[in-house]
């Protein structure tokens, strides 16, 4: 067996999933008698990712100065470098005091069943412009427009730290059989496969031939073993194309236009954050808990509207904290669209004879309205099969 990379911080994974079924059993057993926490979706998500052990080495959610600490400065007050804070925010704390242990229930699934205990170690308010002071550091705006922010800004403003134990994973087993995995599960996929050198691909869309050949390049120019093609499976804003479909089109396209045995399809149970560079180095940190050795970084990762320069999320691992404190290193892209004139899809760096007419490009926004008017898309920006279950989708709307 070959080598992995070392998790985040840590000899071994964490996660907090309680995986001795009887253990689990009594803790739900007993969880009937505890008081009881609504959480948000924000908050359900962070609880999915540090029971499947992506957020080694983290052991629950972190209290107000950690907050603080992660979102100015990325290093929890133990020094442990981390980019976004993983907190459990509420509106209304009821009677729930301080060293008391709860259960914490699932607002994603009917019937909001108990998804995990935690024990209160603190109960903390933040102020506006505490709340304001989060939203500028991870988001690096306070604007409402942008989703992230406005999302955040309504989760409530008191803060309930402590370690949590989880008992399920919400409704990502149920929705994405077969593509929702843990980060255990993602290490042994790699080790199945004899992997050592694996480039992770974030996605929350749909992939068109510019991201098949990102992935074709990270694959040739690292010399890779493998690429895993690892989707975001949690909430997006509207008009980002659902799960299902998105799983539907990445599937086709890998069957058809991926040599065998280079590509493994995943996910993972988080919503999509739209903070840019800060998700960025989020992204690096959990792909590292996977075991690959890459994340491709390319234009606007995890980015929304013009909040962030296209390569702002690159230059982010750049600083000394980031390189001192991951093992995980990126392959860096520039945009990459299809030419015309040497008719292949290429990186705009490496073609420096280009004007921008030499290029196929289509934003977001003109896909959408293509397909929402029945207009195929053209071959040179999506592959056939890949185009016709977009529309689809699209046709079904
Ligand atoms: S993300 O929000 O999940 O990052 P998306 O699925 O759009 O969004 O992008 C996945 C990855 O591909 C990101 O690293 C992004 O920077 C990169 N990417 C998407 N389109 C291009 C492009 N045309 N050129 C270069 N990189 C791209």
């Amino acid at each position: 067996m070959k080598n992995l990379i070392a998790p985040h911080a840590s000899e071994t994974l964490k996660p907090l999933f309680i995986n001795d079924s009887s253990e689990r059993d009594a803790i739900l057993e007993q969880s009937t008698s505890l008081s009881q926490l609504l959480l948000n979706s924000a908050a359900a998500a962070n609880t999915v990712m540090l029971g499947a052990g992506y957020f080694t080495p983290l052991n629950g959610f972190m209290n107000k100065k950690d907050a603080i600490s992660v979102a100015n400065n990325m290093v929890t007050t133990d020094g442990l470098f981390w980019p976004v804070p993983i907190i459990n925010l509420t509106t209304d704390i009821g009677s729930i005091k301080e060293s008391d242990e709860i259960a914490l229930l699932d607002p994603n699934v009917d019937g909001t069943p108990v998804m995990a205990t935690q024990v209160i170690e603190s109960i903390e308010v933040l102020t506006d412009s505490e709340m304001l002071n989060l939203a500028e550091k991870i988001f690096g705006t306070t604007d409402n427009k942008h989703p992230g922010v406005s999302n955040f800004l309504n989760l409530g403003n008191i803060l309930v730290s402590g370690p949590i134990k989880v008992l399920n994973y919400s409704y990502f087993p149920k929705d994405f059989p077969g593509t929702f995995a843990t980060a255990p599960e993602i290490r042994e996929m790699l080790n199945k496969a004899g992997w050592s050198t694996t480039v992770a691909f974030q996605t929350r869309n749909p992939m068109h031939r510019a991201h098949e050949e990102l992935c074709k390049m990270a694959l040739e120019r690292l010399k890779a073993d493998g690429v895993l093609i690892h989707m975001t499976l949690g909430k997006l804003k509207d008009g980002d194309i659902p799960g299902d479909v998105r799983n539907e089109a990445i599937e086709k396209m890998v069957e058809l236009y991926f040599p065998e045995n280079t590509v493994i399809i995943s996910g993972f149970g988080f919503d999509m954050l739209y903070a840019g560079p800060r998700e960025a180095l989020l992204h690096a940190v959990f792909r590292q808990n996977c075991g690959c050795s890459h994340l491709i970084v390319g234009r606007d990762h995890a980015g929304v509207g013009d909040y962030y320069g296209p390569f702002e999320a690159q230059e982010m691992f750049n600083q000394d904290i980031v390189k001192n404190s991951l093992k995980i290193k990126i392959f860096s892209a520039d945009h990459t669209a299809y030419s015309k004139k040497l008719k292949e899809v290429v990186m705009m760096r490496d073609v420096d004879d280009h004007s921008k007419d030499d290029f196929v490009l289509l934003s977001g926004t003109k896909v959408r309205e293509m397909l929402s008017n029945g207009e195929e898309l053209p071959p040179e920006f999506a592959r056939k099969e890949v185009a016709e279950i977009l529309m689809k989708y699209y046709q079904s709307l």
